[in-house]
């Protein structure tokens, strides 16, 4: 099987990066690589590391739940956020065909069109309640807390909806739950309305759950290969186990972004894949690395406030966007390309004929052939501005290979947890404001704190 590559020969001061990295740096610092994986490896078993175990828990619970249910849905609707929501998306995007909502039920091989509501927008929600079938969707309603007060409020809002039209009592024919297996507002209503529920093990975090129920069940409903995930997952876990320093795929990722900010104070990482379907894996990872790695203090207690941030971009949309700015605007920033080594579609361009001969370099070619020239230029072109990039090649965008992705990208932020010296699995900053809502809203127990907001 073709595993995806890490490239870092842009990243080097002798590929034409004047403050790139050299030879000596990297040996340097291999072995602080080494430790920082040791680390991570270490911690396994301790809770926090459980999402290491997802690729090899089997998904036949998941996969009976959508057999079961196979053809009953014509819409399902996830309601979550953050971590509940856009693993779920970034999946879909990679893996269903482009514009499956707008596929035929027979295309879609009679699996749920599919609906990720992840804010509270009352205009998106209004339009989206307007266009279900309310009848025949399924609302599978992510949170690990079971309080998270925009998801909550999402569902008691399609909830209501659901019971008029349907009814209370068939309501739980049309609810699915994701969360802890024995805490939260949302376990206790499940249980007393005897909605189907599936776990999300308590030392899963939200932006580590993408191989959980939380990333899967949307996954199998909507007829993904769940099993090749998991596969790709496996496989990915296994070399990250059996390599070393900067050979090690995470290890290696999660140097080059750290050395960058560290030594280069190039504190901004662009992901910028040259796929569409990788679209949303951009914007999965940067709240993997936002909310991971921007942290006030380090382990000892000191106050650090260190995080690189990221940034999405797409290939070759953003290069008639961002590109500008990344060649020639402050020297801050790493950009990783992600890229794919066979597509699998082929389209031509045709000959633009003789009264468009300025077009004639591109009649013969394919698309493929001008996204990969554009992906090459565009990394030679920030070369020759002494702009560093790092390249990610995926042999093609499957299953196996978006699982594999999705894994190295975490222990890659497991790994800079520990370069950073930080807890890369809590979320205090985003706990303050939670509260600051709670108590703008009224809930009880937070009237200092709304006095205090004012
Ligand atoms: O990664 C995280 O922990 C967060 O982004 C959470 O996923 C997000 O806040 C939603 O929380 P919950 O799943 O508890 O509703």
């Amino acid at each position: 099987m073709d595993r995806l590559s890490v490239d870092l020969a842009r990243c080097m001061a002798n590929g034409g990066i004047a403050r790139g990295l050299t030879p000596g740096m990297m040996d340097e610092f291999r072995p602080r690589l080494d430790v920082a994986l040791a680390a991570v490896h270490a911690s396994a078993g301790t809770g926090m590391l459980e999402w290491t175990e997802l690729p090899d828990r089997g998904p036949d619970d998941l996969l009976r739940f959508a057999a079961e249910n196979h053809g009953r849905y014509d819409c399902l609707v996830v309601i979550g956020i953050g971590g509940s929501a856009l693993g779920a998306t970034a999946l879909a995007t990679a893996l269903l065909p482009f514009y499956w909502n707008e596929l035929s039920s027979t295309r879609r091989r009679h699996r749920p069109r599919l609906y990720v509501l992840d804010n509270v927008d009352p205009d998106e929600t209004a339009a989206l309640l307007e266009r279900l079938d309310i009848e025949r969707t399924l609302v599978n309603v992510i949170s690990k807390s079971g309080t998270t007060g925009e998801s909550m409020a999402g569902y008691l809002v399609v909830r209501q909806r659901l019971e008029a039209i349907v009814g209370s009592r068939a309501v739980k024919e049309h609810l699915v739950f994701t969360t802890d297996p024995s805490g939260g507002t949302l376990r206790q209503m499940g249980e007393a309305m005897g909605v189907p529920m599936f776990d999300l093990a308590p030392g899963v975090g939200g932006r580590f759950s993408v191989l959980s129920p939380v990333g899967l069940l949307p996954a199998a409903l909507t007829g993904m290969d769940v099993h090749g995930v998991l596969a790709g997952a496996r496989d990915m876990a296994a070399w990250i186990k059996g390599s070393a320093g900067w050979e090690n795929p995470a290890c290696a990722f999660a140097g080059v972004q750290y050395l960058q900010d560290v030594e280069f104070g190039r504190r901004i990482s662009v992901m910028m894949p040259y796929s569409a379907h990788l679209r949303d894996v951009a914007d999965w990872y940067r709240q993997l690395w936002a909310e991971s790695l921007g942290k006030t203090v380090d382990r000892q207690g000191r106050t650090v406030n260190v995080g690189p941030t990221p940034v999405k971009g797409l290939g070759v949309t953003d290069q008639h966007s961002q590109l500008q700015l990344y060649a020639e605007g402050p020297d801050d920033k790493i950009i990783t390309f992600l890229g794919v080594g066979e597509f699998a579609q082929t389209v031509r361009i045709p000959d633009p004929g003789p009264e468009a001969e300025a077009l004639a370099y591109l009649g013969g070619h394919s698309l493929a052939e001008l996204l990969w020239a554009e992906q090459k230029s565009t990394a030679w072109a920030l070369a020759q501005k002494g702009r560093p990039s790092l390249t990610i090649t995926l042999p093609k965008v499957d299953a196996r290979s978006v699982g594999a992705l999705i894994y190295m990208l975490e222990m890659a932020t497991a790994v800079a947890g520990e370069l950073y010296d930080i807890d890369a699995f809590d979320q205090p900053g985003v706990e303050l404001s939670k509260k600051a809502t709670y108590a703008l809203m009224g809930r009880a127990g937070y009237e200092d704190l709304a006095g205090e907001i004012g």
